[in-house]
Order: C-alpha cells, then structure tokens, then sequence
C-alpha cells in the first residue's frame, strides 16, 4: 500500500497547517475590513454547473464521477458557479450589493508543476449588484490589501489589468472575424511565455493578415493607457473603454493602491465567463504563476438561470502565495506556545497536577503537563520545548495535599516566585512573547 498522499494532494502537518492558517486569517481580516461576508456551497455539484460557462480548460480537469443515485457530478474546481447560482436564485432577497466571500477546497486534475496542485484552497470574494467601475476598482483594492497584509510591497507584486471589452473592440476594429477569436486570445495570453515569432505564425496560419497581426502585438505591448490611446486614436468604438478604464484608474488612485497597478491587454483569464475589466497579480520578478485572478463576468447569474445582475469578483489561491511568502522569508515559522506546564517531583502527584491543569483551563489558560510519572528535570525540558511561558511546579514537601504552595517558574528569564496554592487560579498572566 502507497504511503504517500495522491500526487498533488497535501499532507498539512502542524507546520503546514500553520501556514495555511496564516494565510486565512489574512484574508478574512481583509476582507472583513471590506465589509465582505463569508458564505459557502456543496463541495460536490452536479457536472453541467461547469459545462455551461466555465470554459473547456477546466472541464478537461474535472474530478468527475457518476453517484449511486446515476447522475454526474463534479467536484468544485472554482467556487464562481457555485456563487452564481445561489446569489442569483434569491437576489431579490438580498442586501444589495452583495459582498460576499468564501475560502473553499477546490480540485483541479491538473498537469503537475510549480504552483499547481490538484487541490488547493482559494480565497473568492465577489460582488453582485453593481455595474460602475468604482466595484472593479474596490475588489482589486481588496486583493492588493491582502498582499500588504502578508507584508508584501509593490515592488514584490504587480497587478496586470486588462478590458476583454476594449481587446473585443479592438479585435473588430482590426476586422479579425469572432470565430478567430478564441485563438487570439489564447496567443495573447501566452505573449511572456512564447517567442513572438511562434506566436505570429499560429495567427497567420489562421488567415489573418501579417500587418493586423504587428498591429495588434504593438497595442498589446503598450503599458500606458494614455500612450496606448494616442496610438490608437481615432477609434471613436474605443473612445468609451478607454473613458472606463481611465476612471477605474483614478480610483484605484483614490484607494490608495494605484502603483501596485499596470495595464497589461495581454492579460486573458482563461475562464470564459468574464465579460469587462480582468486582472491577474503577479510577483514582480517573474518567478511565479498567477497569485490571484478575476474580473467581470455580468452574463453568468443570467445563464445559470437565475436572475441577471452585473457581477465581479477574484479568486487568490493558498499555493502560490504561499511559495512567494517562502521565497521571501515572509511566512512564520510555527512556534509552539502554552502559557502553564504543571509539573511536579512526585509520580503520585499526578491527580493533583491534573487538577491545577484543569483550574487553569477553566480560567482560559492553555496548558499541558507529562502524561506519566517523569523525573522533574525531563518535565522541564518537555515545558522548554512546548514553548511554556511558565512552569507550575508541585513539590511534595511544599504542596501538603493543596493546602501549601506551588513554586512558578517564567522560563524566559528563569525566576521562581513561590506562591499559594489556593491563590494559583489567580496567578497573573505573563506575556509570553
Ligand atoms: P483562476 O484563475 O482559475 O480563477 O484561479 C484563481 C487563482 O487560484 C489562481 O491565480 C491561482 O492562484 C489559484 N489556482 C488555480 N488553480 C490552481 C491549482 N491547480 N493549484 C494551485 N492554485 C491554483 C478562478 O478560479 C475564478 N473562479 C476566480 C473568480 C472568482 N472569478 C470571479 N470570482
């Protein structure tokens, strides 16, 4: 029998799940800050939940399976579908906009390398209701928060931003017919990883023209919204897009985020729901795939079959964040702390020893102690390395049945403080850090 976990599938041990535990309690201190509330779904949904917009990539890596009851099933590999579906079966009954996020397992049987796992735990924060551009800039204000919650800067993390409205625009401007379309945006997305002239070549065996191809891969080159309007000035179909993107800067500004922000039309998503603004974050040193992603998607509740609303939201996952964090010695390492160890110099003492455990916890206080008889200098060493702030010690000469005193030790500094046995539950706790 194998004695490992199925490949990428994780094993948290104490110091993983320490790390994992990190990470979410940084995201829901965020989004708490941002007014978000948590919510989740089934882990298991029927399969045609995917069929019906996510997109081929992700249906190729579905865990699917058929249940005992014969219908087809999927476990969730994004939580987007999920949430659309049961914001929009009974929007008209929800606080308007809805803000709400979610930190679910997701599966995934993907190829395995660097940052991809088949499992993994995903923060999605979403936002129904709300069409104006001011959303947009406040999910990926509350993205960006994350990273500086976990002590990232600016200069460790990027946000690429682009429009699949303006890049749709832009794509009939220069006559390319939609049924190409799908293609060029899978070359678009694969620009930082493909040699252009690879790249060209898949367009040009497609049909479309070699000058349109140059064009478009100079628009798309361009990192500067107004540089790129002036480029393209006099695409009066552009003008609006452009108006949008420019306010969505502007408060990005506002927020206070705006040099963590770059625009980038080479930025796809490969999900085929979004519909306007999309963004990806990235390290800024290349080494890494994307920690985050999301965007607009306005015509999913509508096509799940519930109600239509305007819809945004992003999902970060814990893998790649985690390996960045690492990388840049910015994750903790596990310590382990108690506030008491009970110990004593007697094996028969242990019911007592349990007794003041007991006491301590039931005032609030973590504690542990030796499960069996140990020599005292054994049960010291065993609260050093439990990380004890103190050491409750029961010496049989001093502690006459409970009527006497017990000796405290504070291991940081070493002193001893004889104190009454009876006045122990009150002991004054220290600061153990
Ligand atoms: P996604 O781009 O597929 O978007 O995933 C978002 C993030 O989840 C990625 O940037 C990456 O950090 C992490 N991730 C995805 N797949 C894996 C994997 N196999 N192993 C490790 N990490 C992974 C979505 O899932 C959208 N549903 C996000 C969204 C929410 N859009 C709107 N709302």
């Amino acid at each position: 029998m194998s004695r490992a976990a199925l490949p990428g599938f994780r094993d948290f041990y104490p110091q993983e799940f320490a790390e994992r535990a990190y990470v979410m309690d940084a995201w829901r201190e965020v989004t708490r800050r941002y007014g978000f509330v948590e919510y989740d779904g089934p882990p298991l949904e029927p399969l045609e939940l995917y069929t019906a917009k996510s997109g081929e990539e992700i249906v190729g890596q579905l865990y699917v399976f058929e249940d005992k009851g014969g219908r087809k099933v999927a476990l969730r590999p994004e939580m987007t579908p999920t949430f659309a579906r049961m914001v929009g079966a009974k929007l008209n009954a929800l606080r308007k906009p809805v803000r709400w996020f979610s930190t679910p397992q997701l599966f995934r049987y993907e190829r395995q390398q660097k940052g991809r796992l088949r499992e993994h735990f995903q923060l999605n924060v979403d936002i129904v209701g709300e069409a104006d551009v001011a959303a947009d800039a406040e999910l990926l204000a509350c993205a960006i928060d994350v990273m500086r919650e976990v002590g990232l800067t600016s200069k460790d993390v990027r946000a690429r931003v682009s429009d699949r409205r303006l890049i749709g625009a832009l794509l009939s401007h220069f006559e390319i017919a939609d049924k190409d379309q799908p293609l060029v945006y899978a070359v678009l997305d694969k620009l930082d990883r493909e040699p252009r002239d690879v790249l060209e070549k898949r367009l040009t065996d497609a049909g479309i023209a070699f000058h349109t191809v140059g064009s478009l891969f100079e628009a798309v080159a361009s990192r500067d919204l107004d540089e790129l309007r002036s480029r393209l000035g006099g695409m009066r179909a552009l003008d609006g897009h452009f108006e949008t993107l420019g306010r969505y800067f502007e408060l990005l500004e506002a927020l206070g985020v705006r040099d963590w922000v770059q625009l980038d039309l080479s930025v796809v998503r490969g999900l085929a729901y979004y519909t306007g603004i999309v963004f990806e974050l990235f390290d800024n040193e290349g080494e890494f795939r994307a920690i985050c992603g999301g965007g607009r998607y306005d015509d999913l509740l509508a096509t799940l079959g519930g109600t239509a609303a305007p819809a945004l939201g992003f999902g970060m996952g814990d893998v790649v964040l985690g390996e960045l964090l690492r990388s840049r010695k910015l994750m903790p390492a596990l310590e382990p702390a108690v506030d008491f160890w009970v110990a004593c110099d007697d094996d028969a003492l242990l019911p007592d020893v349990m007794s003041v455990a007991a006491k301590l916890r039931g005032s609030g206080r973590s504690v542990e102690y030796s499960l069996k008889g140990q020599q005292l200098s054994r049960q010291m060493k065993a609260a050093a390395s439990a990380g004890a702030g103190q050491v409750v010690i029961l010496l049989r000469d001093q502690w006459s049945g409970g009527s006497g005193t017990v000796t405290v030790k504070t291991l940081a500094d070493g002193t001893e403080r004889v104190v009454r046995s009876d006045v122990l539950l009150n002991f004054p706790m220290q600061d153990n850090g």
